[in-house]
């Protein structure tokens, strides 16, 4: 959708003219989706391998990954319009806030994904459940403990 362009009840608003914090790109997300369209939904329907590239400077931040056998990705969504605040995806009815949506159309458009993590290679880790376009920028990597990531039984509405 084109910056400007609404749906049905859509709102967007104007966006702060100064940025309140700066970040810094640690790597790259190589996928096999080179356009928006070609992406999965979510991260579960995305289980080809992609690769995480990490840029070498943050190579001794890597000690350690191997051990865990998911990983979460948090990512930003680059291609992304940031104004829309309430949005009408078009899998629901009905318009909903941003803040209670997944979309990736946000203020600040971070992505996250729980991945599996297949092998480490240096500076290149495979993962499988991604759902980001080819070369999305990557903001952080932490390890998944299901011990208190897993909320078994959430309410989703
Ligand atoms: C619905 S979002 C889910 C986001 C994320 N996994 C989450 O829940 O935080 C996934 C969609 O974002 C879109 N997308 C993928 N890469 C993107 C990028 N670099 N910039 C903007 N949109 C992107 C694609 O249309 C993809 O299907």
């Amino acid at each position: 959708m084109e910056h400007g362009d609404h749906r049905e009840g859509e709102v967007s608003v104007t966006l702060p003219s100064a940025f309140d914090a700066s970040l810094v790109f640690i790597g790259r997300i190589r996928t096999p989706f080179a356009t928006l369209a070609d992406c999965p939904k979510n991260p579960r329907e995305g289980q080809v391998e992609a690769t995480v590239e990490i840029d070498p400077r943050y190579i001794a931040g890597l000690e350690g990954i191997e051990r865990f056998s998911h990983l979460i990705l948090l990512y930003w969504m680059d291609a992304a319009r940031r104004d829309l605040i309430r949005q009408t995806p078009r899998h629901l009815d009905a318009p909903r806030g941003v803040f209670a949506l997944r979309s990736p159309l946000r203020p600040n458009p971070v992505s996250l994904a729980v991945v599996e993590l297949i092998r480490v290679e240096g500076t290149r880790l495979t993962v499988k459940g991604i759902d980001c376009r080819d070369g999305t920028p990557l903001i952080d990597i932490k390890p998944y403990f299901a011990s208190t990531d897993s909320v078994p039984g959430a309410r989703r509405g």
